[in-house]
């Protein structure tokens, strides 16, 4: 196997984790790039592992992310994979939000995206992957999530721009949209056992999605066997969205 650059934004939690250690205990090198710099430190420590590599940034930062794509320069020379996991989210009403939520919605999940594609890109090898966290929700909408659902259908529109703006350099670019996955984010929305029993009486596999799910999709779609996958949305959700009721 030949070992692979690979950077991951929003690396040091949840989904993100899972990707940059199944990545990391595979031999490749990796680039763990997160805001939060106590939960790096503690994934990079606790891997065990001497081939995954801490970079604080806060993607909704135009000039941070400049510098992450500088250090990454530095560090590893050129990528070849990117995966944009970073996000946040939390439950308001459209008649309660205010413009700081959107904002800040949009900086990290949206604009972020943006900056940390238009960075990294320059550096990125022919043959190469970009795949793009967003969410089922941009598909379905959800009530309380108007800055989070737009935000990730932003990334549907953008990742599909992506397509036909870089034409034909071997790099496929797609979406991952799960649904509801296993994690702290979940917690924040889902908190209590019984609000996770009802969304799993809503799946038709049975179970709640899993951080690891999600990884086995990144890795289908950077790999080998996903190159010809490109442009494309990939739902993750159990067959929640489109079961009959
Ligand atoms: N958990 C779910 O059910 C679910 C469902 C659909 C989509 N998603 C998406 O999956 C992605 C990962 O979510 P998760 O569940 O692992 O959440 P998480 O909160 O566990 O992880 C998100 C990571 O992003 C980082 N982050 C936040 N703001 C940042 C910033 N400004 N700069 C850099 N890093 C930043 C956090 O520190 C954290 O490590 C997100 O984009 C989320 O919207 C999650």
């Amino acid at each position: 196997m030949k070992e692979k650059n690979i950077l991951i934004i929003g690396g040091a939690n949840g989904i993100g984790k899972e990707i940059a250690l199944n990545f990391g205990a595979e031999g490749h090198h990796v680039a763990v790039a997160d805001i939060n710099k106590n939960m790096l430190n503690k994934v990079i420590t606790e891997s065990g592992l001497n081939n995954l590599f801490p970079f604080e940034v806060d993607a909704g930062s135009w000039e941070s992310v400049k510098s992450l794509a500088n250090e990454i320069q530095e560090k590893f020379g050129t990528i070849h994979t990117l995966v944009y996991s970073a996000g946040i989210t939390r439950t308001v009403n459209f008649l309660d939000i205010d413009w700081a939520t959107w904002k800040k919605t949009m900086a990290v999940n949206l604009h972020g995206l943006f900056y940390s594609i238009k960075s990294i890109y320059p550096l990125m090898e022919p043959g190469g992957s970009v795949v793009i966290i967003g969410s089922g929700s941009a598909i379905t909408g959800s009530g309380g999530g108007i800055h989070y659902t737009s935000s990730k259908g932003g990334a549907f529109g953008l990742m599909r721009s992506l397509v036909k703006d870089l034409g034909n350099n071997n790099i496929n670019i797609n979406v991952v949209a799960p649904r509801v996955i296993e994690s702290d984010m979940l917690d924040v929305l889902y908190p209590t056992d019984e609000s996770k029993e009802c969304l799993r009486k809503e799946i038709p596999i049975g179970r709640l999605g899993t951080p690891k799910d999600v990884c086995n999709a990144v890795k289908y779609l950077s790999g080998d066997e996903g190159k010809y996958v490109h442009g494309q949305i990939l739902l993750l959700d159990g067959g929640r969205t489109y079961k009959s009721s």
